[in-house]
C-alpha cells in the first residue's frame, strides 16, 4: 500500500536539502530534482526561503514558556479578563501596545523556545486557490453554525454571511481522534466527516498541500514532526486500534498530515482564547484561505497583530499563547493541531519546544537523500 504520508517525507527531505545547500553549501542530490514537479521544486523553495528570512528576523520575550505555563490553569481559556490581566502584567508582552507586522518573523522566548512562526507569502497563489477552490466544493458538508450554543466555536453570532460566500461553519476531518468529549469511554475513531466521500474527496483533492505544510514543519518544529509521524506509523501498522479500521486503511492512502487533525472553519472571527487539547510546546498551524485583504491575527500577550491573509502560514502554540482573528470577506481557514490525547492513547511521546539553538543541527552537510523520520 502507498501511504500520502511518504509524500511529506520526500517534501521534508527536499527541503532540508535545500536548507543544508543554503545554509552550508551542501550539494543537492540529483535524485531528488528528479523526483518532483517544477511547480512543488518552485514551493519547497518558497517555503525555505520565507522561513529563513523568518528565522532571521527574531523578537524576543524577556520570560521563559516553561516559567509562564505554570501560570497558566490546565484549561486556562483565555477568555477570562482578569486572570490575562494578572498574566501580562507578570510577563511583559514584546511591544506594550499591538503592533502590526507584515514581514516574516518568529517569536523567541528568553530560553530559546520558538514560539510563533509568522509565514507571510510562505504558500503560492496558485496552492491556495487550488484549496480554496477544493473547499467550495464540499459546502454542502460544512456544519451550520448554532444559534444560542453555549460555546463560542459553534455560536452563530461569530459567524458572517452574504449571498454566494461560502455556507459558515465548520468541517473536522482526523483519521484517529475521539469523540469529542468522550476521551475516557470511546475507543479512537475515523472523524464522521471523514467517513463522508465528499469529505475524502477533500482530502485527496489537498494531499499534496497538507503534504506541502507538514514537509514546512519538519523544518521548523522537526520534533514535533516526527512524532506526527510516528502516529501515522503507528495507525499503518495497527489499523485496528482505530473504530472503522477498514476506511482508515484507506484514508492512510490519502492522508498525508503530521497533523492529526484538520479543521476547516469558514466565515468566522475568532474571539481571543487558547486551545487546550494540544501540548503547551506543539504548533498549530494556520491556513488562511479566501478573499479580501483586511484578516488580522492577535496575539496580544505578545503585543502582535500580524496581517493575515491567503498566502500566509501562522505557526503558533496555540495553548500557550492567548489568540484571535478578525476577517472582512468571504474567508475560512484550515487549522492543523494535534491532540494530546489521541498521541498518549497510541504511545507518541510529547514532543518538547522547537528551539533556535539545535533547529539546524540535525540536516545533512553531506549528499544524503533519505534521512530518518
Ligand atoms: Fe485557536
Amino acid at each position: 500500500m502507498d501511504y500520502a504520508f511518504e509524500l511529506t517525507q520526500s517534501l521534508s527531505n527536499y527541503m532540508k536539502a535545500q536548507i543544508a545547500s543554503r545554509l552550508w553549501h551542501a550539494e543537492l542530490p540529483n535524485q531528488i530534482r528528479e523526483n518532483f514537479s517544477a511547480e512543488t521544486m518552485f514551493e519547497c523553495n518558497l517555503a525555505v526561503e520565507v522561513i529563513l528570512q523568518a528565522f532571521e528576523n527574531q523578537e524576543y520575550t524577556t520570560w521563559d514558556a516553561e516559567e509562564y505555563l505554570t501560570h497558566l490553569s490546565a484549561r486556562c481559556t483565555g477568555q477570562n479578563f482578569t486572570v490575562e490581566a494578572r498574566l501580562k502584567d507578570k510577563f511583559s508582552p514584546v511591544h506594550s501596545a499591538l503592533q502590526y507586522q507584515t514581514l516574516p518573523g518568529t517569536v523567541v522566548d528568553s530560553a530559546g523556545n520558538i514560539l510563533v512562526w509568522y509565514l507571510p507569502g510562505i504558500l503560492s497563489e496558485t496552492r491556495v486557490e487550488s484549496v480554496w477552490n477544493s473547499l467550495r466544493d464540499i459546502e454542502t458538508m460544512i456544519h451550520k453554525a448554532v444559534p444560542l450554543a453555549t460555546s463560542w466555536r459553534v455560536n452563530d453570532s461569530y459567524f458572517r454571511h452574504e449571498p454566494g460566500w461560502v455556507q459558515p461553519g465548520n468541517i473536522n476531518f482526523s483519521p484517529a481522534w475521539f469523540q469529542q468529549g468522550h476521551e475516557t469511554s470511546n475507543p479512537l475513531e475515523v472523524s464522521l466527516d471523514l467517513c463522508n466521500p465528499i469529505g475524502q474527496e477533500f482530502i485527496r483533492d489537498t494531499t499534496t498541500s497538507s503534504a506541502l505544510l507538514g514537509a514546512i514543519l519538519s523544518i521548523i518544529h522537526p520534533e514535533q514532526y516526527r512524532a506526527g509521524m510516528k502516529f501515522l506509523q503507528r495507525l499503518a501498522a495497527e489499523p485496528e486500534l482505530v473504530h472503522k479500521a477498514e476506511i482508515l486503511k484507506q484514508i492512510l492512502t490519502i492522508w498525508s498530515s503530521p497533523f492529526g487533525v484538520m479543521t476547516v472553519i469558514s466565515n468566522r472571527d475568532t474571539p481571543y482564547h487558547r486551545d487546550n487539547g494540544s501540548c503547551y510546546s506543539w504548533y498549530d498551524f494556520l491556513m488562511p484561505l479566501g478573499k479580501g485583504e483586511h484578516g488580522r491575527l492577535e496575539l496580544p500577550g505578545l503585543g502582535l497583530r500580524y496581517k493575515y491573509d491567503p498566502m500566509t502560514l501562522v505557526a503558533i502554540t496555540g495553548r500557550l499563547l492567548q489568540h484571535g482573528a478578525v476577517c472582512d470577506g468571504d474567508r475560512a481557514v484550515i487549522v492543523y493541531y494535534m491532540r494530546r490525547t489521541v498521541f498518549e492513547e497510541l504511545g507518541v511521546q510529547e514532543a518538547g519546544w522547537s528551539t533556535t539553538y539545535d533547529l539546524f543541527a540535525n540536516l545533512p552537510a553531506t549528499n544524503a537523500f533519505d534521512f530518518e523520520i
